[in-house]
């Protein structure tokens, strides 16, 4: 089994579990070195870069299942390109090693929408790349991942913690379905154990659809902070500029990149998942809840 993106934030969180399963892990990160230490002394840890095909040939000799957990946000000018680059090197990497299947987690968000902001519209891209070279592949989507240290929800913590009050364009009240750290791992690890089947695409959520407002709302409302939202028609790069502001340098592309996605809604559109899965995601309350408790224990 291989787990690419085992530096990340959901593959750094992924392995363990695999680990506890006794499954066999091999972990691929461009700097081997960041991944010393962080797992089990018998998972294999591998220099590889999905631009470079050649160190994918030696990383997925004799894999059965792979993860594919990355992104180009944070380090591409043209994070775009290098997506389709990377999921193209990965996809004709995996079919000549006999790779079964590919468990690639994407984004939510309406292929058919004609403003679907770049990073929606690459991440399924990359899906669809992955898919076409001919190894089973399952893509779940997910929206805002709900836990300490995603990007998405570090930044609705970063905002909502420092300022008292919010100068929001009308993304505010644009539809979603943040799905907890926990549920997100369990489909992920759910995934390599459905029967084989032909490629599909699973959209997956929490258990509430809301707006970003209420996520920011919600959280507050847990923190005990009292916030005042104020809608403006259109977010300038000024605004969003100054909310970056409040994260750190090393994850400004991505935030960038993210906060363009916010105007489209992201929530589960079909039922593949409760019919796959039997999974039950919690609901919003539940999922800040677990983030405020690990915090304070
Ligand atoms: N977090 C969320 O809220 C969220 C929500 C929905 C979907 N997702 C999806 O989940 C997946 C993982 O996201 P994440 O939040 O875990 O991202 P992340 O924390 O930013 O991690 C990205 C990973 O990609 C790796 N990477 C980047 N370029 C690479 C390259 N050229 N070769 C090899 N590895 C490379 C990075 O490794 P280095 O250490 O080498 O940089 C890192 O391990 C993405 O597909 C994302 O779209 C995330």
């Amino acid at each position: 089994m291989l787990v690419t993106g085992a530096t990340g934030y959901v593959g750094s969180r992924l392995v363990p579990l695999l680990e506890r399963q006794k499954m066999a892990v091999r972990c691929m990160a461009r700097t081997s070195a960041k991944l010393l230490g962080r797992f089990a002394p018998d998972t294999e840890l591998m220099a590889g870069d999905v631009l470079e095909r050649a160190s994918l040939d030696v990383a997925l000799a004799g894999v059965g299942t792979a993860y594919y957990l990355v992104h180009s946000m944070s380090g591409s000018s043209d994070f775009e390109e290098s997506d389709r680059r990377a999921a193209m090197n990965f996809a004709a990497a995996a079919s000549a090693a006999g790779v079964r299947r590919i468990i690639y987690l994407g984004g939510l968000g309406d292929d058919a929408d004609p403003t679907l902001s770049p990073h929606l519209r690459s991440r399924h891209e990359v899906g669809r790349i992955l898919r076409e070279a001919g190894v089973e592949t399952i893509e779940l989507r997910a929206s805002l991942v709900v836990g300490a240290g995603s990007l998405s929800f570090d930044l609705v913590k970063a905002l909502t913690d420092r300022l008292p009050v919010m100068i929001c364009p009308k993304w505010l009240a644009t539809p979603t379905q943040p799905i907890a750290i926990d549920d997100l791992l369990a489909y992920l690890l759910a995934a390599k154990d459905l029967p084989p089947e032909e490629s599909q695409v699973i959209e997956i959520g929490g258990a509430d659809v809301l707006t970003y407002g209420d996520v920011i709302r919600e959280y507050a409302r847990q923190r005990g902070l009292r916030r005042w939202l104020i809608p403006v028609p259109v977010l300038t790069p000024y605004l969003s500029s100054l909310w970056l502001a409040l994260v750190t340098p090393a994850r400004f592309d991505v935030g960038r990149h993210l906060i363009e996605g916010l105007k489209n809604p992201t929530v589960v559109r079909d039922d593949r998942a409760r019919e796959r899965f039997s999974i039950r995601p919690k609901g919003i309350r539940a999922a800040i809840c677990d983030v405020l408790e690990q915090r304070s224990s």
